[in-house]
């Protein structure tokens, strides 16, 4: 069945046209991330399709229903923010039971919700306690109970991870992906974090200028992508790019070649001065000066390289993605 779907949406705000006909559409039970850059309008979307926002036109349908009219309480959803927006005078239960008792849910049912989602998120020894009185993460824990205690037909979730620190980001990113496979709900997040992106989704939906550049899961966008941006976006450290005259005189299209793909070889036909040795212990990224240009080399394990020495790179002619001067894959 298809859970959520976006049909021809155009979005305003005054002349300044921040989505351009948006179609997705999004089965049942599905991991779908919209990724893209900072203004690209994740945000809006995502609060169209909760009806935070209108859409200038076309229209949006959850399980089958035409929603497009319908208040944002009526359309089976529930939503987590970047920023929490916890309740700082109610504690963590009364926070979490807020929105069922203006459902005017019966007490057992809030007190069963509330336990399981508790169980769920580790929470069970925070519910007493106040907003102040929990770390980022915890908050965003309960930000994440508040919505699963609604039992939504969709969740949708804004950046919910930029606030936290590194390690903590991860740790709940985890705990995302394992609460999708617990509740197996259809669930739409929006970041402009690649690797969250590539770690969550079970289909990727990237964006740029509020136009969908591309769909797909993670490796069908890493492995194939259809345009330079797609290619650029998608991957740490960022594909590197050059003309592809460097190899090939009567050439104008560009290069790109994977930092992972690259390699030294004596007899490789790109010289190239090393610039700076990132040592990451398990991987070592080394940052290289091919004329003007900057490459980066991601290589396995350590490897101890002089700066400013010279070396010799190679790559497998099957890694390497041609662009023509549109920036779409030639
Ligand atoms: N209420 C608003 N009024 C005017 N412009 C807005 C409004 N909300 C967002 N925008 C603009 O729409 C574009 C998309 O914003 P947004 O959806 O927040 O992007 P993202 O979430 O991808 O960072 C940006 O250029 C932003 O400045
Ligand atoms: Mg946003």
């Amino acid at each position: 069945m298809i859970a959520l779907s976006l049909n021809g949406v155009n979005k305003y705000f005054g002349k300044t046209q921040v989505l351009k006909d948006i179609d997705i559409s999004i089965e049942d039970g599905e991991f779908v991330v919209f990724v893209g850059p900072s203004g690209c309008g994740k945000s809006t979307l995502l609060r169209i399709i909760a009806g935070l926002e209108d859409a200038s036109s076309g229209s949006v349908s959850i399980a089958g229903q035409d929603v497009t009219y319908e208040a944002p309480s009526k359309r089976g959803i529930a939503m987590v923010f970047q920023s929490y927006a916890l309740y700082p005078h109610l504690n963590v239960k009364g926070n979490m039971s807020l929105a069922l008792k203006q459902e005017k849910q019966s007490k057992d049912v809030i007190e069963q919700r509330i336990a399981k989602a508790a169980q769920m998120l580790n929470l069970e020894s925070y519910l007493n306690r106040f907003p102040s009185e929990l770390s980022g993460g915890q908050r965003q824990r309960v930000a994440i109970g508040r919505a699963i205690v609604r039992e939504p037909t969709l969740f949708l979730f804004d950046e919910p991870l930029s606030n936290l620190d590194a390690a903590l980001r991860m740790n709940t990113r985890l705990e995302i992906a394992n609460l999708h496979k617990q509740l197996a709900t259809t669930m739409v997040y929006v970041t402009h974090d690649q690797t969250e992106a590539m770690t969550l989704a079970d289909k990727i939906v990237v964006l740029r200028d509020g136009v969908v550049e591309q769909t797909g899961t993670p490796m069908e966008l890493y492995n194939d992508p259809r345009n330079q941006f797609v290619a650029g976006f998608l991957g740490a450290p960022s594909m590197n790019f050059l003309p592809a005259s460097v190899f090939n005189a009567t050439d104008d299209r560009t290069l790109g070649v994977r930092p992972e793909d690259l390699f030294i070889d004596e007899a490789g036909p790109i010289s190239a001065q090393v610039n700076h040795v990132e040592q990451l212990g398990g991987d070592t990224n080394l940052i290289v000066r091919m004329d003007e240009r900057q490459l980066t080399l991601r290589l396995f394990g350590q490897h101890h390289i002089a700066e400013d020495s010279r070396i010799r790179l190679n790559f497998a002619n099957e890694k390497a993605y041609y662009f023509d001067a549109n920036g779409n894959r030639a």
